[in-house]
């Protein structure tokens, strides 16, 4: 049976030590494309497919995320005195509801399945979550989300997003194993979490968006570890597979890996070249440059 997907797992708990020293004081998920943090894409993400709840998997040194997403009051109070209605309209519409956030913490960096993990208790039994990590900036009409939503809605079972790579890359991520095609969709078969170079077994990489059955965390819940010495989520989603499907959505858009440089890089010339105030001059700017 195809339940509604409310709840959404961020886990942002990671130490974010590929962009030191700018992250010594500020967590990597509150660095800035264009004019808001990189977390920002994600929450704004979910919420526009529908997800009411999202639980924010956090870490020391985090706690900016949670005012983040809180009132501002005197910002607020002097936005409101100034007659400054538009930004203050912008403030408002962006912040979640009281009780639509939850944070807890991840208290050791002992991988990606251990943070999901460390929500068990948030998300509802029998009822399916979505999990995004927020490093992947995805721009897409509609986001990738609600793309993947859509095919839970038609096939059920577990939805994960898929993008293909540069075989040469498939070593740094998750790479799926395609079945049979499926209405906008594909049988998943296997997974395999960073294939030593060479043996992956399609290039069809997780691109860290995913649709599933709350049952997993019990399986995430034998913390047993696997590539990097890591707990690792695909690992638990190949034991899952045993029991119940999964389908890979091609993502329809563009991503950005706000976790390496250059990506984060680039996810700021791209959505500031897209920006109505800002694209022409940007283009201006690099046409000149790169002459
Ligand atoms: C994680 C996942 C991996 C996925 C990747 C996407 O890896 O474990 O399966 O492909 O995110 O970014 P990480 O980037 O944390 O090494």
């Amino acid at each position: 049976m195809v339940r509604r997907v409310r709840k959404a797992v961020i886990p942002v708990a990671g130490l974010g030590t590929r962009f030191l020293p700018a992250t010594k004081a500020v967590p990597k998920e509150m660095l800035t494309v264009v004019d808001r943090p990189v977390i920002q894409y994600a929450v704004e993400e979910a919420r526009e497919a529908g997800i009411e709840h999202i639980v924010f998997v956090t870490g020391r040194n985090k706690h900016v995320i949670e005012d983040h997403f809180d009132h501002q009051f005197e910002l607020e109070a002097t936005l409101a005195a100034r007659g400054k209605t538009g930004p203050l309209e912008l403030l408002r519409a962006e912040l979640p509801q009281a009780g639509q956030v939850s944070y807890t913490r991840q208290q050791q960096p002992l991988g990606l399945g251990h943070a999901i993990w460390c929500a068990r208790e948030m998300v509802t039994p029998g009822e399916p979550f979505a999990v995004l990590l927020p490093d992947m900036v995805m721009r897409g009409k509609p986001g990738c989300l609600a793309q993947m939503v859509g095919a839970y809605e038609r096939l059920g079972g577990n939805v994960v997003s898929v993008e293909a790579c540069d075989p040469a890359e498939a070593h740094k991520y998750g790479i799926v194993s395609r079945g049979a095609e499926k209405d906008g969709a594909f049988e998943i078969t296997g997974m395999v979490e960073k294939p030593a170079p060479g043996t992956a077994p399609s290039n069809y990489f997780l691109n860290g968006r995913y649709i599933l059955d709350a049952s997993i965390m019990d399986l995430l819940g034998r913390h047993q570890t696997g590539a990097g010495g890591e707990i690792q989520l695909t690992d638990s989603m190949l034991d899952l597979l045993k029991d119940q499907p999964f389908h890979g959505v091609p993502f329809t858009g563009e991503t950005f890996d706000c976790g390496s440089k250059l990506g984060f890089l680039m996810a700021n010339m791209a959505l500031g070249l897209a920006d109505p105030e800002l694209g022409d001059d940007l283009r201006a700017f690099i046409r000149e440059r790169v002459k």
